[in-house]
């Protein structure tokens, strides 16, 4: 372990995501100052996240051994970067995906903090380079990759700067291992990261299959929750093909030619536009209710999925 372990944690734009961040930090017992240029939307974030910390005691979902009032006093909101950023250790941006602003605001930090303070950004699929080139704090400089919603999937994509210090990576794990996330470490960039260009993968394959009359929307999304996903959610797609062979080198030698095969005939990048869009679009909304409505629910429901999901991948979790 290293020493980034006690401190204030400043979380920079108190939208879905740092608000998240703040509930996952203060349920590790740490303190969390809450940043947000619109003054108003810090108030609502505070009041937003003790409403959710208050449901999810009530489902028995509360994460960590603190209570909703102990957690929530470790949690203080403001309005002044200069003022929030004193005493920081970590900071964790979290305003909207812009290359400029993440630059303007990262410039505004970097005169702020000391030589010690980790600068992460939750970017989705903005370049590290493109992002810090050129700050003071560059080698404290790191992208921590949440997946939505954070407090219930717990990867953390870790991705460096080509100048971020090995020190500000492995600081960073131990920071996300330590508040009960799961790190991973990509040890380059790449476009994309490695999380969405799995999902690219799949959702361009998924495109093409309903694009090519092969399958509904709704059943290649059924291949998925009741198939793949099952394992998924336990097993990557390496100890997957490893488990259904004797080990993944005899996987390969098994269906090695067979995956060639049909990867060949794999075609060109979808259009994500025009009439496979819309029949797609079609076939996921009912009848029944608003959009609106439509979508509350169902997130409510995957969330509900994913809490559950979380509590019972913590009870078995396997051990050697
Ligand atoms: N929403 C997701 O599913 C998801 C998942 C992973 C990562 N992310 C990433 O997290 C980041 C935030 O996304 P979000 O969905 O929380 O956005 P959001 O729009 O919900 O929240 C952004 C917040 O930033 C504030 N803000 C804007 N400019 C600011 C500034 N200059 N200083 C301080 N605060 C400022 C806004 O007032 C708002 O409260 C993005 O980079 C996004 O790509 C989002």
């Amino acid at each position: 372990m290293t020493d980034l372990l006690k401190g204030n944690i400043v979380i920079i734009g108190s939208g879905l995501i740092g608000r998240s961040w703040a509930m996952v930090f203060a349920s590790g017992g740490f303190t969390v100052t809450l940043y947000d240029i619109v003054k108003e939307q810090v108030a609502a974030a505070l009041e937003d996240i003790r409403k959710q910390m208050e449901e999810l005691k009530k489902s028995g979902m509360l994460r960590g051994t603190l209570s909703v009032d102990e957690q929530m006093s470790l949690i203080s909101g403001c309005s002044d970067l200069k003022t929030a950023l004193e005493d920081a250790i970590y900071i964790q941006e979290c305003v909207p995906e812009s290359l400029e602003l993440k630059r303007k605001i990262f410039a505004d930090i970097d005169l702020h903090i000391n030589d010690t303070a980790i600068i992460s950004s939750s970017t989705s699929c903005l370049s590290p380079t493109k992002m810090f080139n050129g700050l003071k704090h560059v080698k404290n400089c790191i992208v921590a990759h949440p997946v939505n919603p954070p407090y219930y999937v717990p990867l953390v994509e870790l991705v460096p700067h080509p100048e971020t210090q090995p020190a500000t990576v492995e600081r960073t794990y131990d920071l996300m291992k330590k508040i009960g996330q799961s790190p991973v470490k990509l040890l380059k960039e790449t476009d994309g990261f490695v999380l969405n260009r799995l999902q690219y993968a799949v959702v361009s394959e998924a495109w093409r299959l309903v694009q090519d009359g092969v399958i509904s929307p709704r059943d290649v999304d059924l291949v998925m929750s009741e198939g793949l996903g099952m394992r998924y959610a336990f097993l990557g797609p390496l100890e997957t093909a490893h488990l259904n062979a004797d080990g993944f080198q005899s996987y390969c030698e098994r269906y090695g030619e067979g995956i060639k095969r049909v990867l060949t005939t794999f075609g060109p990048v979808p259009e994500f536009s025009g009439e496979v869009a819309q029949k797609i679009d079609a076939a996921l909304w009912d009848n029944k209710s608003s959009k609106n409505d439509q979508l509350a629910t169902r997130r409510e429901w995957r969330n509900l999925c994913l809490s559950r999901l979380a509590k019972l991948k913590s009870e078995i979790k396997y051990n050697n």
